[in-house]
């Protein structure tokens, strides 16, 4: 079954042709990051009608990568939430007048399940069961995944997202957005040992997280350094992704030690982070665990995620061919 997958849920547009076997065939994919910039963040109008502009050439774009023809489709997949109301809906409507028109099935995905799936895309493939750490800008989750669709929630977020964090937290530091990636960069160049800020619920019993804390301890730093001073900010930069990344860790460990499970899978756009990558694998070592990512170009949103899980769903009988004009779900 060849999937054509669209999400738009936030700022990225991505449309991708993925089957269960074969994988990833083609991704195209368009940042808003630009366009949202000058605003410090993802402004839900400007991003419902850029992704009107840029979904339909995306689509060929896939298509033409994947040397394919829109004939050769066998179903089609969308986000379906959560995310921006409106972001969605432009995903949902295309994906759905494709199926009205071609008389293909229309297959609603959850974004979290796109992003929990996407580590199967990298080789090797990660087997089932495994413990996922989701952290994205507007989830921190551990789950237990025993197959497609057989998900149970272990722990999550009290408060802010680990993405959320780092945005917020670069926000109070004067970095652009999206804070992520540039409070890593900053850290690059600074000493995480000059500050020393909480670790919310590292040492509690539970698999849950609390980050927001955090920020109104990066603020009080702020307020008693010069905010002139490059390197007290990169040291504040890299004290602050140390707390994140270690608090990340702790919890993921704690999960595999819990379930008795070895494969820990990371996805979300804070996946990205190179230091949660290196701890986590330093981590795992010892425990005769392995830490598995998606590729790095499909850690943050994208289409492949979504047409690979509607393959999967589709292979593992758990999604409805006969889900087509009849249906219309967007869940923002
Ligand atoms: O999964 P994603 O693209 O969108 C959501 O579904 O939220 O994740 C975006 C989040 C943002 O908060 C961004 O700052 C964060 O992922 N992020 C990073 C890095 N790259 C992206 N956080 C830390 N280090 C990075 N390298
Ligand atoms: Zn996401």
């Amino acid at each position: 079954m060849i999937v054509l997958g669209f999400e738009s849920s936030c700022d990225e547009t991505g449309v991708a042709v993925a089957s269960a076997g074969r994988g990833l065939l083609a991704h195209a994919l368009h940042s808003q990051i630009d366009m949202h910039r000058e605003y410090g963040g993802v402004v839900p109008e400007l991003a419902s009608r850029d992704h009107i502009r840029r979904i339909l050439p995306l689509a060929r774009q896939a298509l033409e990568g994947a040397g394919l023809s829109l004939a050769e489709v066998d179903a089609v997949a969308y986000t379906a939430g959560p995310g921006l109301a409106g972001a969605l809906l432009v995903g949902a409507s295309v994906a759905q007048a494709i199926a009205w028109a071609r008389d293909l099935p229309a297959i609603p995905i959850h974004h979290l399940e796109g992003h929990l799936l996407s580590p199967l895309l990298a080789e090797p493939r990660p087997a089932f069961p495994f413990v996922a750490l989701l952290v994205s800008g507007g989830h921190t989750q551990l789950m237990r995944v025993d197959g497609v669709g057989r998900y149970a929630l272990l722990g999550e977020t009290l408060d802010d997202a680990a993405g959320e964090a780092f945005d917020k937290t670069a926000k109070l530091l004067g970095l652009g957005y999206p804070g992520g990636p540039a409070l890593a960069r900053l850290a690059e160049s600074g000493d995480a040992g000059r500050f020393d800020l909480p670790r919310p619920k590292l040492h509690s019993p539970d698999l849950d997280f609390s980050f927001s804390g955090l920020k109104t301890a990066v603020l009080t730093r702020m307020k008693q350094i010069d905010a002139a001073d490059a390197q007290a900010r990169a040291d504040l930069a890299a004290a602050t992704q140390d707390a994140i990344v270690s608090v990340l860790v702790a919890k993921a460990a704690k999960a595999l030690a819990q379930t008795g499970l070895q494969r820990l899978v990371v996805a979300g756009g804070v996946g990205a982070n190179r230091l949660l990558r290196r701890r986590l694998a330093a981590a795992l070592a010892p425990l005769g665990g392995a830490a598995f990512f998606p590729p790095l170009e499909l850690c943050t949103d994208n289409g492949a995620m979504i047409a690979f899980a509607a393959a999967l769903r589709l292979r593992a009988g758990l999604a409805d061919p006969s889900l087509r004009r009849a249906s219309f779900t967007v869940r923002p």
